[in-house]
């Protein structure tokens, strides 16, 4: 290694790709780089200096807004006070307190919280508990696992194998075996432009007992669903829906894991799906807004139940051999308790509630527009479906991106599906300038 390797300078600045970029078109994205390099509340500023309202709160994790001053504070006391330490057999006050208060955030029954540093180390930390508690309870035989049709639950081989987007497997061979998978609760010839919940969650719910019909109901540990499936496309749970999932869990002694790694921290107006749903999860993941996004952090939310399961063995051993290096990082404990302090002193749920009528009707105003096949609304959430031109999958949903960014309003299309999750601290004028943008784009493109 030459000393040059350590110099402020590169030799290769005329390399702009040497970050490899994730889910990013490398080429396309050389021939016209999006940067970023401030943030304010609800806005990016870019390095010419142009305001873009940012419509997707970062990548879904940046709740409470940009620039959270006593968010900002805290990490940088906490990387002055304690830059590291394990939590591998010792810990630090930060990480005991955060994890209590996380616990009351969560839905009552929810006692412990296993710190990891995404959502795809959520998931797989979730999917692995479920595995190891039907073990400790002498039932090894339930290794089975069931996702959904759209679901998406990171990209760890565990979180990647129960997810229900094929082109995101395409690529790399066997995943884990042992998993099936529920269809989408849904069905546009009954539910397009349905306002919150679509009836028919019942129905839908019963694939679970086809499914188990197939499989052996002893040999399955876990089901694992997005309370609404988020990257997928944002579809809410039909009525009943997850009601019905419960019970059927229950009934076959299957655990229910909710994968709240978007629909958490108050996506939904209230902190998690499962309160705003009345439905309690036996393992919840999550992520993203934990800490407001400003620091990597996830956590495996445990019910008291699971908990106790492990709790059999001799005290000297360690009941789960599982762990990474950053699990509880100082830095994200310190931004997650700041987090909370931020939503309760700025009464962020308060504050969304008011403008989640208004968000509701502006976006489903939207029907009739061009190309809009269907719009579904949960929480802050948004999807607008547009008709894919013949021949062209996705080309619409990409221009109409390219058009909004150049009206100063950044959506994200998955496909032709346009997708909004703004921070919930968003102003009346900001959700019109959101959906103007899209109504005036939809307009221009053919
Ligand atoms: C529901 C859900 N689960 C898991 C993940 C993976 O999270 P991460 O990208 O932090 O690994 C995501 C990311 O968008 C998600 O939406």
């Amino acid at each position: 290694m030459t000393a040059h390797a350590f110099a402020a300078e590169s030799r290769r600045d005329n390399v702009p790709d040497a970050f490899w970029m994730p889910f990013t078109p490398m080429r396309a994205f050389r021939q016209a780089p999006l940067l970023f390099e401030r943030a304010e509340g609800m806005h990016y500023i870019t390095p010419d200096g142009r305001r873009v309202l940012d419509g997707m709160a970062g990548l879904w994790c940046v709740n409470a807004g940009h620039g959270q001053a006593k968010i900002t504070e805290a990490i940088r006391a906490a990387a002055g006070r304690l830059d590291f330490v394990s939590s591998f057999k010792m810990s630090h006050p930060d990480a005991q307190a955060y994890a209590a208060r996380l616990c009351d955030f969560a839905p009552e029954g929810i006692d412990h919280v296993f710190f990891v540093n995404s959502g795809s180390e959520a998931v797989d930390t979730a999917l692995k508990i479920a595995r190891a508690y039907h073990q400790a309870r002498g039932q090894a035989g339930r290794t089975k696992l069931i996702g959904r049709a759209k679901g998406y639950h990171g990209m760890g081989w565990g979180g990647l194998s129960v997810s229900g987007i094929g082109r995101h497997k395409a690529a790399f061979g066997p995943l884990l075996p042992d998993v099936a998978h529920l269809p989408l609760p849904y069905d546009r010839a009954t539910m397009a432009f349905s306002r919150g919940r679509p009836e028919g969650g019942l129905a839908a719910a019963e694939a679970l007992e086809t499914l188990l019909q197939i499989h052996d109901p002893a040999t399955v540990a876990a089901v694992i669903v997005e309370p609404v499936t988020g990257s997928g496309g944002v579809y809410p749970p039909p009525k009943g829906y997850l009601e019905c999932l419960r019970a059927i869990c229950d009934r076959h002694g299957i655990l229910l894991i909710f994968d709240e790694v978007i629909t958490g921290f108050g996506r939904l107006g209230s902190p998690f799906a499962a309160q705003a749903y009345g439905v309690r999860p036996d393992l919840m993941s999550c992520a993203k807004g934990m800490t407001n996004g400003a620091v990597p952090m996830g956590g495996v939310l445990v019910a008291g139940h699971v908990y106790e399961a492990f709790m059999a063995g001799p005290p000297e051993a360690i009941e789960l051999l599982h762990g990474y290096t950053y699990s509880a990082h100082p830095l994200a404990c310190a931004a997650g308790l700041a987090t909370l302090d931020v939503f309760a002193e700025q009464d962020i749920l308060g504050s969304l509630a008011k403008v989640l009528p208004l968000w509701e009707e502006r976006a489903h105003r939207l029907k009739g527009a061009a190309h809009v096949v269907d719009i579904r609304t949960a929480g802050l959430l948004c999807a607008i479906d547009l008709a894919p031109r013949p021949g062209a999958d996705g080309a619409r949903g990409g221009e109409a991106n390219a058009l909004c960014l150049d009206a100063g309003v950044l959506v994200r299309n998955a496909g032709d599906t346009l997708v909004l999750s703004p921070p919930l601290v968003i102003a009346r004028a900001e959700i019109e300038e959101i959906f103007a943008a899209i109504e005036r784009a939809l307009g221009r493109i053919g």
